[in-house]
């Protein structure tokens, strides 16, 4: 079990790129410290009542990123849960804020190589479609990742989830 308040924060926030597996290992924290999970993005589509996908066609990006801080910002503000955060999210200064204030951040890193090949004929992201994925995917890396590299906690997630949980699991109950 964790005890979130002794360790001084509300919560656990998961930050990285598209397809770094953030969903998967946030899953996964929550099983194994019997927490719940919670996704920005899901809770965005449920409260718009539209796809992702949808969203950026109907409204555009502007109004997606206005709605993903509010929820971002809310979401970071509660206990004892693992938050998953859009691959965007942290080019926010307010969410950004907001993570360094009470969360325990983890980014889970990964390969543009690999992430390309996770996420080539994905559909369901709107910054991939009709653009060179590999140069998009570089492009926005590069814009991010001091960004990332900003968490409390950076683990390499190439291949094994196993090999990631040991390590964010040995990290959080020692610290
Ligand atoms: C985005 C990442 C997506 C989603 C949206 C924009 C981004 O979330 O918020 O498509 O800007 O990187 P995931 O990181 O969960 O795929």
């Amino acid at each position: 079990m964790l005890n979130f308040e002794k360790k001084g924060i509300n919560n656990i926030c998961l930050v990285g790129m598209m397809g770094c597996g953030k969903s998967i290992i946030g899953h996964e924290l929550g099983k194994y410290y019997k927490i719940k999970y919670i996704d920005s993005d899901k809770i965005i589509e449920e409260e718009v009542g539209e796809s992702i996908n949808d969203i950026f066609k109907n409204h555009g990006e502007i109004f997606f990123r206005n709605y993903e801080e509010k929820i971002c910002k809310k979401l970071l503000n509660k206990k004892n849960c693992i938050i998953s955060l859009g691959g965007g999210s942290v080019e926010n200064l307010n969410i950004r804020n907001a993570i360094k204030k009470k969360s325990y951040s983890i980014y889970l890193k990964v390969d543009i190589g690999i992430l390309y090949k996770r996420l080539k004929n994905s559909i369901k992201r709107p910054l991939l479609k009709n653009v060179n994925k590999k140069l998009k995917l570089e492009e926005i890396y590069t814009r991010r990742k001091e960004f990332y590299n900003n968490a409390n906690l950076i683990v390499d997630n190439n291949y094994d989830k196993n090999q990631v949980m040991k390590i964010i699991t040995n990290k959080l109950n020692f610290k």
